[in-house]
């Protein structure tokens, strides 16, 4: 994608496609107001015939208007004015994109970058510009047979700016939405390819391909044998019934020199059946998704080297099957995790944990500046906080209000979660030094708390994203969060944000 910045009037500029916005009561944005101007009132004359309501989601397109240099016009519906914000900039850019996906227009002109916008600046407008086009465009049609529908022909991106001066940050934003964008769409490929071809290995093709030609990234896999010798019992129990071979998949990306590194963990169970306590079969296709941790931590690598962004960063991806076998682990199994600590597994469907764990343990070897786990952790989340955001856990409130703020910024929101000693006490196993599950109430907590015996020593965070990873229903889909958050923790902690 290309991109460009200009201070022309909406209607003056000769590009395949312009958008502008008509907020409801008949007020026109500012790039409406122009093309109202150029062409004789022609907007103001579809509002008053009605064609036009300035409702949300209204997108109208508009062919060849006299006085307008664009071959095409389309207006958006912005709301109440003064109530527009990021969300509804990004759903406006979203409904104009839809209306002319199927037009052969090639480069479009986005003017409500010269709209108020609450709370975000036009470095984040142009940013949002940019993701919400990639994710309105993303399709996923790998594995249906037959012609392909062809792609739009979309390949430069305009956003209006006020004066010269805001152009550089403005140009920086849609940089960065790129890769933001780029990243998002990987983690939605992974997480929708089927089981049967997104495996271990093939996760770990996919790291090592990402770093084929990239002199500041590597990737190094370590099988089962591997595993094995450093001690990852926890993590081999949770494969032990599976045909297809585990793999921790380790990614290195040096942008800054010798610094610690922020470290970026992700639960890669490219199946989860739930083990001998198998889970029920309705819907159990959606547990293709449950490597969508694995996911975000490769797509934001792949957001982060796009950007080249001067940071050190590494992903540690434990990748396995989980199947019920004759070999599969019993519940009341007990099993040594890499940091010496004993587990007794009275449930073989709380596995992410299990292989988690050893991947945390594995990674305290980088020293890291801070770590972060991404898993789609405990159906308790989707029960505590739904669809809207993911948990937050830490062992440190700063690292904790820090992701906050960056899900807010990005529009990749979370919400922080409690942890301590009285939830931690669930743990408790008659046998072992641990249960790996914690009883009925607070099932997300208990996890993270889970983790958090693992993280002794280090600046630790968990997202479970259980109930923001994919969606269901005839919309079912990977949603790629949340490569945004990650992404902007990143860009915060390189110092890039201008
Ligand atoms: N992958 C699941 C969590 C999950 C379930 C995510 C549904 C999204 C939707 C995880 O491995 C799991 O099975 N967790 C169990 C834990 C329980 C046995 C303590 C769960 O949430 O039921
Ligand atoms: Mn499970
Ligand atoms: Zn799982």
């Amino acid at each position: 994608m290309k991109y460009f910045t200009t201070t022309s009037k909406a209607s003056r500029r000769a590009v395949d496609c312009v958008i502008v916005g008509v907020y409801n009561r008949s007020k026109l944005g500012v790039g409406a107001a122009d093309i109202d101007a150029a062409s004789n009132g022609r907007i103001r004359d579809l509002i008053k015939s009605g064609d036009v309501s300035g409702e949300p989601g209204q997108a109208v397109v508009l062919n060849s208007v006299p006085g307008v240099k664009a071959a095409r016009v389309v207006i958006v519906g912005l709301g109440k004015s003064g109530e527009l914000d990021a969300i509804a900039f990004r759903k406006a850019v979203a409904a104009a994109t839809k209306a002319i996906a199927n037009t052969k227009a090639k480069q479009i002109l986005n003017c409500l970058t010269l709209e108020p916008v609450s709370n975000s600046d036009l470095y984040y407008l142009a940013r949002h510009t940019v993701e919400s086009i990639g994710d309105t465009l993303y399709r996923f049609d790998q594995m249906k047979s037959g012609r392909k529908k062809p792609a739009m022909p979309l390949n430069t991106i305009g956003l209006a700016i006020v004066k010269r001066g805001d152009a550089a940050k403005v140009t920086r934003g849609a940089e960065h939405g790129d890769g933001i964008s780029a990243g998002v769409s990987l983690a939605k490929d992974l997480g929708n390819l089927p089981a049967n071809v997104c495996t271990p290995s093939y996760l770990a093709r996919v790291a090592k391909k990402l770093a084929s030609g990239n002199g500041k990234l590597s990737t190094r896999i370590l099988n089962e044998a591997e595993m094995k010798k450093l001690g990852m019992g926890s993590l081999l129990s949770v494969t032990a019934g599976a045909v297809e071979p585990a793999k921790l998949i380790v990614m290195q990306y040096k942008g800054a020199g010798n610094d610690k590194p922020v470290v970026l963990v992700g639960k890669g169970v490219t199946f989860d059946t739930g083990g001998i306590s198998l889970k029920p079969g309705a819907g159990m296709d959606e547990m293709k998704y449950d490597m969508c941790g694995a996911a975000s931590v490769i797509g934001t690598m792949a957001a982060i080297t796009k950007m080249k962004l001067p940071i050190n960063v590494n992903v540690v991806v434990p990748a396995v099957v989980n199947m019920p076998a004759g070999n599969a682990t019993n519940p009341g199994d007990i099993v040594k995790s890499m940091s010496g600590k004993t587990i007794e597994v009275l449930n073989t469907d709380a596995e992410g944990r299990l292989i988690l764990c050893d991947a945390l343990t594995y990674s305290k070897r980088f020293k890291p500046a801070a770590i972060i786990d991404v898993a789609t952790l405990t159906g308790a989340c989707v029960i505590a906080l739904g669809n809207h955001r993911c948990a937050i856990y830490s062992n440190n409130d700063d690292l904790q209000d820090e992701i906050f703020a960056s899900g807010k910024s990005s529009e990749d929101i979370g919400w922080p979660m409690p942890m301590g000693d009285q939830y931690a006490a669930q743990l408790k196993s008659n046998f072992a030094d641990m249960a790996n599950i914690g009883g009925p109430g607070g099932g997300s907590v208990t996890a993270a708390c889970f983790l958090g015996k693992f993280t002794n020593g280090m600046n630790w965070a968990h997202l479970d994203i259980a109930g923001v990873a994919w969606k269901s229903g005839h919309q079912k889909g990977a949603t790629g969060r949340p490569v945004p958050l990650l992404s902007e923790f990143l860009l915060s902690r390189a110092g890039v944000l201008p």
